[in-house]
C-alpha cells in the first residue's frame, strides 16, 4: 500500500523546483514557513492554513511551462501570466484545486482582489498573503533592510495586500531573530501528519502525475516522456504477472523517474547533437538527483529505487551507482526497458522518433551487450503491438494536455490583459475527456 504525507510528497517536488536556478535555493520551502507563520498570527483554521502552506510551497510553479525559468524565477518579470499558468497547471489535478486558486492571485493586489466574485475573495486571500511571504522572501534575499521592510509592507497596506495579512507581517517580521533564522527554521519546517495530509495510492498517483506534467513541462522535447514511460512500465509490469499491490508504486514510479531532470540545465537537455563527457555528466546526474529526492519521501521505500534506477545497467555500466545484475530489482530493470523504448520512440532534438522495428532491434543489442534484461525485453517481443500502443496512446494523450495548457494560458492572459474575467480552467483527465 502506498500511503503517505502529502507534506512530505510537496516538499520533495518543491526542492526539485528549486534547483532549477541556485538564487531560488528553498525559495519555496521559506516562503510556505513564512505564509505558514502569518497563518498562525491571522488564526487560520487548520485546513486553510494547511492548504496556503500546500500552495506556498509551489507557487512559482507556473514559470515552468512558460520557459522562463533559466535566468530568474523569483524575479519573474510577467506576474499574471505565471500566477495563471501555475493556477492551470495545478488545477488539472483533481486533488490540488484549492491550492490552484490560492496560486492564481499570488501576484494579484489587493484592490483586484476587492472586485472578485465572493466565492473567489477566500482563495484570492489566501493568494494575498502568499504574495507577501513572497516579497519577504525576496527582500531578505536582495536587501536585508528590516526598516525598510517593514516601511514597503506599510505602504503597501490596503492597495497591494489586506490590511490585516500587512499587519501581521509587521508584526512577525519584527519580532526579534525571526529575519535572522529564517533559513534555519524554514529548513525544519513541516506539517505533521493529521488525517487530512494522508494520502493513499490514488491521490499519490494524481499527485505523481501533476509533478510528471510540470517534469515534462520544461521543454517540448521530453513534454510526453513521463507519463509513457509510467505506462508503458506498469504494462511491463502486469505482462510479468507481478503483485498487484504494487501497481500503483511502480506507475509512480514512472511518472517520477526523471524528477531529478528539474537540476539539469534545460540547455543540456534540449542540445542538439553528442554531448561533450562533462555535459554527460551533467545529464547523468538527474538519476542521482532522483534517487535522493524520492528516497527522501517516507513511503516511496519502493519507489525511489524502481524509479529512480532506471539508468542502472545489468553489467554494471550503468549510473548512477553502477549496481550490478543481482543488486537491479526486478522493477527497476522493467523500468529501464520502458525509459529506453520510450525514448527512442520519441522524436528528439536531434532525431524524429524511431518506429518499432528500429527500437527492438537497438534494444535487442542492449540486451546482448548485457545492459538490458533479456527476460523483461522478451515480454515486449511477444505483445509487440500492444507494448508500443500503451506507450503511444499515453504520450499522445500528454501532448494533447499540454496544446491545452497551452492555448488556456494564452487566453487566460490575453482576459487578464483585457481586464475580462479569465476562464474556468479546463480540465484534461486522464482518459482524455474534458470536466
Ligand atoms: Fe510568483
Ligand atoms: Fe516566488
Ligand atoms: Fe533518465
Amino acid at each position: 500500500m502506498l500511503t503517505l504525507n502529502m507534506f512530505d510528497l510537496v516538499l520533495g517536488f518543491a526542492k526539485v523546483v528549486d534547483l532549477v536556478n541556485a538564487t531560488l535555493a528553498n525559495h519555496h520551502r521559506r516562503v510556505a514557513y513564512i505564509a505558514g507563520a502569518l497563518g498562525d498570527l491571522l488564526n487560520l483554521d487548520r485546513l486553510s492554513r494547511n492548504r496556503l502552506v500546500m500552495a506556498a510551497m509551489v507557487h512559482d510553479v507556473g514559470v515552468i511551462p512558460l520557459h522562463a525559468l533559466t535566468d530568474s524565477l523569483v524575479f519573474e518579470k510577467d506576474m499574471e501570466r505565471h500566477s495563471l499558468a501555475g493556477w492551470l497547471l495545478l488545477d488539472s489535478c483533481q486533488v490540488f484545486r484549492d491550492e490552484a486558486k490560492i496560486i492564481r492571485y499570488h501576484h494579484s493586489s489587493w484592490q483586484r482582489i476587492l472586485t472578485l466574485p465572493e466565492e473567489e475573495r477566500f482563495p484570492a486571500r489566501l493568494g494575498n498573503l502568499v504574495h507577501l511571504s513572497d516579497a519577504i522572501d525576496v527582500h531578505v534575499r536582495t536587501h536585508f533592510h528590516p526598516d525598510n521592510l517593514v516601511r514597503e509592507i506599510s505602504a503597501g497596506a490596503g492597495s497591494i495586500y489586506s490590511p490585516e495579512v500587512a499587519g501581521a507581517a509587521v508584526e512577525l517580521v519584527s519580532r526579534p531573530g525571526f529575519l535572522n533564522n529564517l533559513s534555519e527554521a524554514s529548513n525544519s519546517f513541516w506539517l505533521p501528519p493529521g488525517p487530512e495530509l494522508i494520502i493513499h495510492e490514488d491521490r499519490v498517483a494524481l499527485f505523481a502525475l501533476l509533478f510528471a506534467r510540470v517534469i515534462d513541462a520544461r521543454s517540448p522535447f521530453t513534454a510526453t516522456h513521463s507519463s509513457g514511460v509510467a505506462h508503458s512500465a506498469r504494462f511491463l509490469y502486469e505482462l510479468a504477472g507481478l503483485p498487484d499491490r504494487n501497481r500503483p508504486a511502480i506507475f509512480v514510479a514512472g511518472l517520477l523517474h526523471d524528477i531529478g531532470k528539474m537540476g539539469v540545465p534545460l540547455e543540456l537537455l534540449e542540445k542538439q547533437g553528442p554531448l561533450e563527457p562533462d555535459e554527460f555528466r551533467q545529464v547523468s546526474r538527474h538519476a542521482l538527483l532522483s534517487y535522493e529526492v524520492l528516497s527522501d519521501i517516507p513511503g516511496f521505500e519502493k519507489v525511489a529505487p524502481w524509479g529512480a534506477w532506471h539508468h542502472e545497467r545489468l553489467n554494471g555500466r550503468g549510473y548512477p551507482q553502477g549496481l550490478k545484475a543481482d543488486e537491479i530489482p526486478l522493477e527497476s530493470r522493467l523500468m529501464a526497458v520502458a525509459d529506453v523504448l520510450t525514448a527512442l520512440s520519441e522524436d528528439r532534438p536531434y532525431r524524429a522518433g524511431l518506429s518499432n522495428d528500429q527500437v527492438l532491434s537497438i534494444m535487442d543489442r542492449m540486451v546482448d551487450e548485457g545492459a538490458l534484461d533479456g527476460d523483461v525485453l522478451a515480454l515486449v517481443h511477444d505483445h509487440i503491438e500492444e507494448t508500443f500502443e500503451v506507450g503511444r496512446r499515453a504520450r499522445a494523450l500528454a501532448k494533447r494536455f499540454f496544446q491545452r495548457l497551452g492555448r488556456d494560458i494564452a487566453e487566460a492572459t490575453a482576459r487578464a490583459k483585457t481586464g475580462l474575467k479569465a476562464p474556468e480552467a479546463v480540465i484534461v483527465l486522464e482518459n482524455g475527456k474534458k470536466s
